[in-house]
């Protein structure tokens, strides 16, 4: 994550790789200029060895270049895209692979942006959807989707595991099994995982047959927050897809953000091995507590339930994200999140500071009703990301705010 990809004598001998904060490149010749042209609008194919030249900074840009390469490393992807937020990657996979007409089968439930996607702009241009809850096995889904007048169209199966908020957890073996087994003679049925939760460490969905994986790398990847961005990662023919239309709806990062993201990727794996050891000791302490309910937290699952032997399967850790249910309703969640001192009440996830927020309220306050219900998102739901504090403090901040429900 330090020298991967950077040639320093290219940067004037630079340590570390600059700031291409640039938004076109000289061409050599005019030969060049319509070679690199040729390779980046796939008017021919690259000759072994060839690369894509510096272009402009909409179609490639050092920074971003680098760190994509960098990226690909820790979920062995032939190919990354870079993006300004984590729903510019989301919405550019769902515009790219799924066309009026198709079926989108999806969990839930998803982020509150992803839903609102899901549910308000694909039907607008003729996508139609359905969800499945985590706990539904293969047969069960299937069932649902061959009860759809649509299932002959069925594109995609977009899934986010573990789920935010409620930690839910979804097989991503079993939906590429579904996804073949369903899939019309020759249309592929794509399988993509937002893998946001378990950043790059603690999950890796292509191993397990996903075809695309889709971070927010404004969470553990950014790491600090003070950045917006996103990533897709995937093989070689799908990425060309992403990255086209990413070069036309100019939605990718700029060099700052490369930067940014690249100085935060040295660190990645320190900060959430210790985000986990602390996420571990706070969700212990938060067991225990008379004033809590329940605890979802993927280190908590029993060993008796069926989830336990498909977290030792899918997963590396239970990461750094849990949630629990207070005691109570809204008025004992507001009660606990307005006494925080050290832990921030604040959306987002995966940053060095341990951050909490009232998902129904906040984060997912744009679903329904029933929706909210049906999984689970209820008024004494709190969310937690745990940072990397020393965990003592994190406790006696939330057992404090405790005292005072
Ligand atoms: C699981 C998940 N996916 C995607 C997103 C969207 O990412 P961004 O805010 O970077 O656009 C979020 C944001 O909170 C998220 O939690």
């Amino acid at each position: 994550m330090m020298s991967y990809g950077y040639k320093p004598e290219l940067s004037e001998g630079a340590v570390k790789c600059p700031i291409f904060q640039t938004s076109t490149f000289v061409f050599q010749s005019a030969e060049e200029g319509k070679a690199f042209f040729e390779i980046a609008y796939g008017k021919r194919a690259q000759l072994p060895n060839e690369e894509l030249g510096l272009i402009y900074s909409r179609i490639n840009n050092p920074d971003l270049e680098i760190l994509e390469n960098r990226l690909c490393l820790w979920d062995q992807a032939d190919d990354c895209a870079v993006f300004e937020s984590g729903m510019s990657a989301i919405s550019t996979v769902l515009l790219e692979f799924l066309k009026p007409g198709d079926l989108l089968v999806h969990s839930n439930p998803v982020y509150g942006g992803t839903d609102h996607f899901i549910h308000h702009f694909l039907p607008k241009i003729g996508v139609h959807t359905l969800g499945f809850q985590a706990g539904e096995d293969q047969e069960a889904i299937e069932a649902r989707i061959q009860e759809s007048p649509y299932a002959d169209r069925l594109a995609m199966i977009y899934v986010e595991t573990p789920a935010n908020p409620t930690n839910d957890i979804i097989d991503i073996e079993c939906c590429r099994k579904i996804a073949d087994h369903l899939k019309d003679q020759n249309e592929h049925v794509y399988v993509a995982v937002d893998n946001t939760y378990m950043g790059p460490l603690w999950q890796h969905p292509l191993q397990w047959g996903a075809d695309l994986v889709i971070y927010s790398a404004t969470k553990y990847i950014g790491g600090h927050s003070d950045v917006i961005a996103g990533a897709v990662l995937g093989n070689k023919e799908l990425m060309t897809r992403v990255k086209t239309l990413r070069t036309f709806l100019g939605n990718m990062a700029g060099p700052w953000t490369g930067w940014l993201l690249m100085r935060s990727l040295e660190t990645l794996k320190i900060r959430m091995e210790q985000q986990q050891a602390n996420a571990i000791e706070v969700a212990h302490f938060l067991k225990d507590h008379p004033k809590v309910a329940s605890v979802h937290y993927l280190g908590l699952i029993p060993k008796e339930s069926p989830d336990f032997e498909l977290f030792q399967k899918q997963y590396e850790g239970p990461g750094a994200m849990l949630s629990f249910m207070i005691k109570g309703g809204e008025e004992e969640a507001f009660r606990f999140l307005n006494a925080l001192k050290l832990i921030k009440l604040a959306v987002s996830l995966g940053s060095t500071e341990s951050l909490a927020e009232h998902p129904k309220t906040m984060t997912h306050a744009g679903m329904e009703e029933e929706q909210l219900e049906a999984f689970g998102i209820s008024d004494s739901l709190i969310r937690l990301s745990v940072g990397v504090e020393y965990a003592q403090d994190i406790i006696y901040d939330i057992n404090n705010a405790l005292d005072q429900v």
